[in-house]
C-alpha cells in the first residue's frame, strides 16, 4: 500500500488534494502534515482523519526532527503544499516566506536524499513567470521573472528544486499552476473575500483599476492534474497547469454580486497592491499533450457551486473571521505545553 506525505495538508489546496486522493486512490495512506499556521485550520480535514486511511501529524516543515519519523518510516511520495501563500501578506513581511518556501523546502529536499522516495512534487505557481501585458502566455520555457517576495521565494524554491534533481537524481517534478478557487479557501482570497463580505453585508475591495487579470481553475480540476503528474511524469519535469480561463478581477466581482442579488455600489475601490502583477495566462499544452489531463470544471457553474459552499458553510468562515478557528485543534485534540501554546501531536490512527 503507497504512504505519501502531503505536506500543507491543512490549508486550501493541500485539504482539497487529501479528500481527492482519499476518494480516487483509496488504498494509499496519506501522512498530512501541517503547521497550522492562521492559514492551516484542521477542520478542513475534519471528514478525513477517522477513517484509519489518513494521520495528522502537525509540525513545521523547516524543522528536520520533526519530519524525519515520516521519511524514516518509508515514503513512496511527497507532494509538498506547504507554503505562506499570500501575495499581500509577503509584502508586509517576507521572512516567514523565505523560512517555510525556501529553506523549507531544503529541509525536506534533504531528507529525500538521506531517506530516497520514489517522488517529490513541488508544488509551485504561476507567479514565477511575473506579469505578462495584454498578449502572450506563459511556457514551461518562459524565463522566471517573479514579482513579489512570495513568487520570488517560490521562484527560488523552484531552482532549489531543479538543482537537487540535477545534483543528487532526486525525482523531482514542480507543477505550476494558475489561480485557485472552490471550497475551504481562506477568505483573504479573491474569491472567498467578496462572497464572505458580501453574505456578512459588507462591501469588497477591489485594487487599482480592477483590470488586473488572472487565471482561474477550480481546486479539482488541479487536485487532478496534480495527481496525474505525481504519476505519470517522467522525474525532472515541470508542468504549467491552468483553467484556461481569463478574467479580469472587476469581472470575478460582477459575477460574484450578481449571483449574491447585490449591484456594483457594493465594490470599494481601494489602493492598488505594490508591483501588481497585471495578467497571468498559462500555456498547457504541455500537460494536455504528454498526460492527457484538462480542465473539466466549467467556470461558471464552479463559480456558482463555490458561492453556495460558503453560504452553506457560513460557521466554517465565521469562525475564521472571529478567530475562533484558531483554538479547534486545541479543542479537539488537548494538546499544550506549559505556556499554554499548542504543541506538535498525531491525529488519526493508521490502518
Ligand atoms: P494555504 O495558505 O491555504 O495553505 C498553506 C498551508 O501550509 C497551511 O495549511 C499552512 O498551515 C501550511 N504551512 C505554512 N507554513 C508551514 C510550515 N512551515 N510547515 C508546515 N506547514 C506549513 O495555501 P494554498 O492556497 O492551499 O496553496 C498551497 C500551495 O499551492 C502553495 O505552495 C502555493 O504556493 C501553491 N499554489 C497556490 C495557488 C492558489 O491559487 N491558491 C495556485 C498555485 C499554486
Ligand atoms: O497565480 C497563482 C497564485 O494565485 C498563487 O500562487 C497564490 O498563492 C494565490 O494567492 C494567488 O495569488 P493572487 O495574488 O493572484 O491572488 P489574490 O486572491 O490575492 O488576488 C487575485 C487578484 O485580485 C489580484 O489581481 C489582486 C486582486 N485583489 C485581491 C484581493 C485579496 C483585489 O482586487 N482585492 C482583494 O481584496
Amino acid at each position: 500500500m503507497p504512504t505519501i506525505l502531503v505536506t500543507g495538508s491543512a490549508g486550501f489546496i493541500g485539504s482539497n488534494f487529501v479528500r481527492f486522493v482519499r476518494t480516487q486512490r483509496p488504498d494509499w495512506r496519506v501522512i498530512a502534515f501541517d503547521a497550522l499556521t492562521y492559514a492551516g485550520n484542521l477542520e478542513n480535514l475534519s471528514d478525513c482523519l477517522h477513517d484509519g486511511v489518513c494521520r495528522f501529524i502537525r509540525g513545521d516543515i523547516a524543522d528536520g526532527r520533526a519530519l524525519e519519523p515520516c521519511f524514516a518510516d518509508g515514503l513512496d511520495a511527497v507532494v509538498n503544499f506547504a507554503a505562506e501563500s499570500h501575495v499581500d501578506r509577503s509584502i508586509l513581511g517576507a521572512q516567514e516566506f523565505v523560512r517555510t518556501n525556501v529553506i523549507g523546502l531544503q529541509v525536506l529536499l534533504d531528507l529525500a536524499r538521506t531517506y530516497p522516495v520514489r517522488r517529490f512534487l513541488q508544488v509551485s505557481t504561476d507567479e514565477v513567470y511575473g506579469s505578462l501585458g495584454s498578449e502572450g502566455f506563459f511556457s514551461e520555457e518562459t524565463p522566471l521573472a517573479p514579482n513579489s517576495p512570495y513568487s520570488a521565494s517560490k521562484a527560488a524554491a523552484d531552482l532549489l528544486a531543479r538543482a537537487y534533481h540535477k545534483t543528487f537524481d532526486l525525482p523531482i517534478l514542480v507543477t505550476r499552476c494558475s489561480n485557485n478557487y472552490g471550497p475551504y479557501q481562506f477568505p483573504e482570497k479573491l474569491i472567498p473575500l467578496f462572497v464572505t463580505n458580501l453574505l456578512g453585508k459588507q462591501r469588497v475591495p477591489l485594487y487599482g483599476d480592477g483590470l488586473n487579470v488572472r487565471d482561474w481553475i477550480h481546486v479539482e480540476d488541479h487536485c487532478e492534474a496534480l495527481l496525474t503528474v505525481l504519476e505519470q511524469a517522467p522525474p525532472g519535469s515541470t508542468y504549467n497547469i491552468g483553467g484556461r480561463r481569463e478574467l479580469p478581477n472587476i469581472e470575478i466581482a460582477r459575477r460574484i454580486l450578481q449571483h449574491l442579488g447585490h449591484d456594483e455600489s457594493w465594490i470599494q475601490y481601494v489602493k492598488d497592491r505594490p508591483g501588481h502583477d497585471r495578467r497571468y495566462s498559462v500555456d498547457i499544452a504541455r500537460i494536455e499533450r504528454d498526460l492527457g489531463w484538462r480542465p473539466r470544471i466549467d467556470f461558471e457553474k464552479g463559480l456558482a457551486q463555490t458561492i453556495e459552499w460558503y453560504r452553506t458553510n457560513e460557521p466554517w468562515w465565521r469562525r475564521i473571521k472571529t478567530g475562533d478557528y484558531l483554538t479547534y485543534y486545541e479543542k479537539q485534540y488537548g494538546r499544550r505545553d506549559s505556556g499554554g501554546r499548542t504543541v506538535g501531536g498525531v491525529v488519526g490512527a493508521d490502518r
